[in-house]
């Protein structure tokens, strides 16, 4: 049976591979042969079935062979034989999707049924995008709010801490109405541990049109919750400050894990905040050229860990860059 499959995917594209093939399976010491040869080791009572399977080996071998001249003669010795496209498969080991991955594109999927579309921006921001546009004053202990990596001793340029800083650069492209999602990687000057980590994954959402208010924010977030999690998720907001939104709040939902009962994750709490979200700030429009008196808007943004976690039950979000098989294996349904 492997014989068969090695003479039916054979393929020779020049006088020397033809020769190749000839030599093994025709030619007067080929492997064939040595299978005839092998027909006394057969026990009597198969003896028929294998001499049978045998035979049509050497009569595939000969077909094959008149097909791979017949192929080469066609086109000029050059173009390889039309590969069969009815040959089982080749399987073997497949990667899977990552985890973090997942969760992104469901995020994506999500908001893209609604009228958002995605944008990115580079890692490596400037102030004006990540601080100043985004109304922290300068020198304003807000800015330590994020501990920021700074890009050798230029005090201008830095990893982004946030990826509002696309948002920005968004507002400054674009004219409303706009609805952007901006998914990807940031940094922070932050301690390793089962909850946080200097390098990891945000969302951030905006939209800026006429009229929009705080009740499509919250009706757009719960959706979301729903969505993302089950018809049953809980949201709920809590009063927070941000320098780029007013008002503005943190982001809850009921714990995914306990639903209730009380874990570790909600520390007993029953809800886990995933994010920050609120009414984007006047001067935010202004500074990116938006007429805040015609233009109201809302933006959220959320770690893309922190919900992965909730959704799969992941306790300790150092499994998502340690590339252990046996944890990535486990979502290779995804
Ligand atoms: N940029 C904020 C952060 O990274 C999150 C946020 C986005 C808050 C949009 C409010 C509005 O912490």
């Amino acid at each position: 049976k492997q014989l068969s499959q090695e003479i039916e995917s054979f393929v020779a594209t020049s006088q020397e591979q033809l020769e190749e093939y000839r030599l093994k399976f025709i030619g007067r010491k080929n492997v064939i042969a040595d299978l005839f040869a092998e027909m006394r080791n057969v026990p009597n009572e198969e003896k028929k079935a294998f001499g049978q399977a045998v035979n049509d080996l050497k009569t595939q071998a000969k077909e094959k062979f008149q097909r791979l001249i017949d192929a080469l003669n066609d086109s000029g010795g050059g173009v390889e034989e039309y590969p069969d496209l009815t040959l089982p498969p080749i399987t073997g080991e497949f990667g899977s999707i990552h985890p973090l991955s997942a969760t992104r594109n469901r995020f994506i999927q999500i908001f893209e049924r609604i009228g958002f579309n995605v944008s990115t921006g580079p890692e490596i921001e400037d102030d004006w995008h990540n601080f100043t546009a985004l109304n922290f004053p300068e020198n304003h202990p807000a800015r330590e709010m994020q501990d920021t990596f700074f890009i050798e001793k230029n005090p201008d340029i830095a990893l982004r801490t946030h990826t509002s800083s696309v948002q920005i650069r968004v507002m400054e492209t674009e004219k409303p109405p706009i609805r952007t999602l901006s998914p990807g990687r940031v940094f922070r000057n932050e301690a390793i541990s089962a909850r946080a980590h200097c390098v990891f994954h945000q969302m951030e959402g905006l939209y800026v049109d006429k009229g929009v208010s705080f009740a499509d924010l919250k009706q757009t977030l719960y959706h979301f919750a729903k969505e993302m999690f089950s018809k049953e998720t809980q949201i709920r907001f809590r009063p927070s400050f941000f320098p780029f939104t007013e008002p503005s709040a943190e982001i809850d939902i009921s714990c995914q894990i306990c639903h209730g009962d009380g874990c570790n994750i909600c520390k007993h709490t029953g809800w886990v905040e995933i994010g920050g979200s609120g009414m984007v700030d006047p001067n935010v429009l202004e500074n990116c050229g938006i007429d805040s008196k015609v233009y109201s808007g809302f933006a959220f943004g959320m770690g893309i860990e922190r919900i992965t976690m909730l959704r799969y039950g992941i306790k300790d979000l150092r499994l998502f860059t340690e590339n252990d098989i046996r944890f990535l294996r486990q979502f290779n349904a995804l």
